[in-house]
């Protein structure tokens, strides 16, 4: 394996580091020559809880040496417990489970046609917001705000609408009877980390409130602590009607949740949507492990002080650092991210370049003090070397 790169087998759809990891532990990487990295990715906001956090795996490999899938026509605990925990978490909003943040999306895309055309006359339309990401699978991609991903592959499902993201205004504009839903990211993560002003998601609830849409939120990226609050739209002191989570929820293992309010859940009848591995065992057994992880180690908290603390240490050597908690971005003055990603993996940190002139910062919610000064030390570095 070691003589072949991935390109030689896969699609050409990542442009891969030539770094082939092989283990994990906390907020650090290992080589396969033993070489440790300090991880400001955490594959891509997933490792919250760390990678390989002691009470993940054990949930994991206990649940394997029970029993690993038997699909949604039965009945398993870990299913239920995971269904309980994120009801107690999201003032009691019903759980369907997929195997990523798109699928997720695209049940909320299903609840939200089947509630229009029950309760709304027949209404279908989604306003959702330009540089908005939801994901690669089609109904998801066409709630994505950003043309050059959808273009290839048009024509698109119809019905979306994109409004310039944090601006109340537009989307008032673009509000009528026709409207189901608005669907929306807290944060704009894929886009750069765009964080709205206060008082946005506010507005957005209100005009659903007014024009009787659903409010969607897509919190695969900002959920469970990652910006300093169990969920970002806790910042604004709204709820959502329908909610999207992946990512971190798995601690590394495949599972979203589209979550709705019992009223708007009810809209789904047997068979209307389906997984065959949905919340399979092991997948909620891991996420239960990592909500009792960010629970009892307080990694919601954690969030927000080091979210603090960074921002302070990058702001003095980068000016411009944007984000909540631990979803944080540099902008750079010039589009120099890729170099400064590749020379910082060469000093040894991840971190990603998600635009040419932004850096993205999503460390394990659990990364330790003197890692977070020795990697941003690094960061420095490798700006300045670049
Ligand atoms: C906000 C948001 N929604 C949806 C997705 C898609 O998730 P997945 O890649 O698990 O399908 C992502 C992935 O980056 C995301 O950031």
């Amino acid at each position: 394996v070691s003589t072949v790169t991935a390109s030689d087998f896969m699609m050409p759809t990542y442009r891969r580091r030539a770094v082939e990891f092989a283990r994990g532990d906390g907020a650090r990487l290992y080589d396969e020559a033993g070489r440790e990295y300090i991880d400001l990715v955490a594959g891509i906001a997933v490792a919250s809880v760390g990678h390989c956090h002691p009470l993940v795996v054990e949930a994991v490999a206990d649940q394997c040496r029970r029993l690993v899938h038997v699909s949604n026509l039965y009945e398993t605990a870990p299913q239920k417990r995971l269904a309980l925990r994120l009801a107690e978490l999201t003032a009691g909003k019903l759980s369907f489970f997929t195997n990523s943040g798109s699928e997720a999306v695209e049940c909320a895309l299903k609840l939200v046609r089947k509630w229009g055309r029950a309760t709304g006359h027949g209404k279908w339309r989604v306003v959702a917001a330009e540089g908005g990401f939801h994901g690669r699978t089609l109904g998801a991609l066409a709630a994505t705000g950003q043309p050059p991903k959808r273009e290839p592959f048009a024509p698109m499902l119809e019905g979306f609408a994109h409004v310039a993201y944090g601006d109340a205004g537009a989307l008032r504009a673009a509000m009528d009877d026709d409207v189901a839903a608005v669907l929306l990211e807290p944060i704009q993560g894929e886009a750069g980390v765009r964080v709205p002003d206060d008082g946005y998601l506010a507005a957005a609830r209100e005009l659903c409130y007014r024009w009787g849409a659903l409010l969607v939120l897509d919190e695969v990226q900002t959920g469970l602590g990652r910006t300093g609050r169990w969920f970002a739209h806790d910042h604004a002191g709204i709820e959502p009607d329908v909610m999207c989570l992946a990512k971190s929820l798995g601690g590394g293992l495949p599972i979203g949740a589209c979550l709705a309010t019992p009223q708007v859940a009810s809209i789904f009848a047997y068979g209307d949507h389906g997984s065959t591995f949905g919340g399979g065992p092991v997948q909620c057994a891991a996420a239960c492990a990592v909500l009792d992880v960010i629970e009892t180690e307080g990694l919601v908290e954690r969030a927000a002080r080091l979210g603090e603390v960074v921002t302070d240490m990058l702001g003095d050597a980068f000016g411009k650092v944007r984000g909540k908690g631990l979803l944080l971005a540099i902008e750079l003055e010039r589009p120099v991210a890729t170099k400064i990603a590749d020379r910082a993996l060469e000093l040894g940190v991840l971190v990603n370049d998600v635009t040419p002139s932004v850096l993205r910062l999503t460390p394990p919610l659990v990364i330790g003090e003197d890692e977070v000064r020795r990697a941003g030390a690094v960061l420095r570095e490798a700006a300045r070397e670049v």
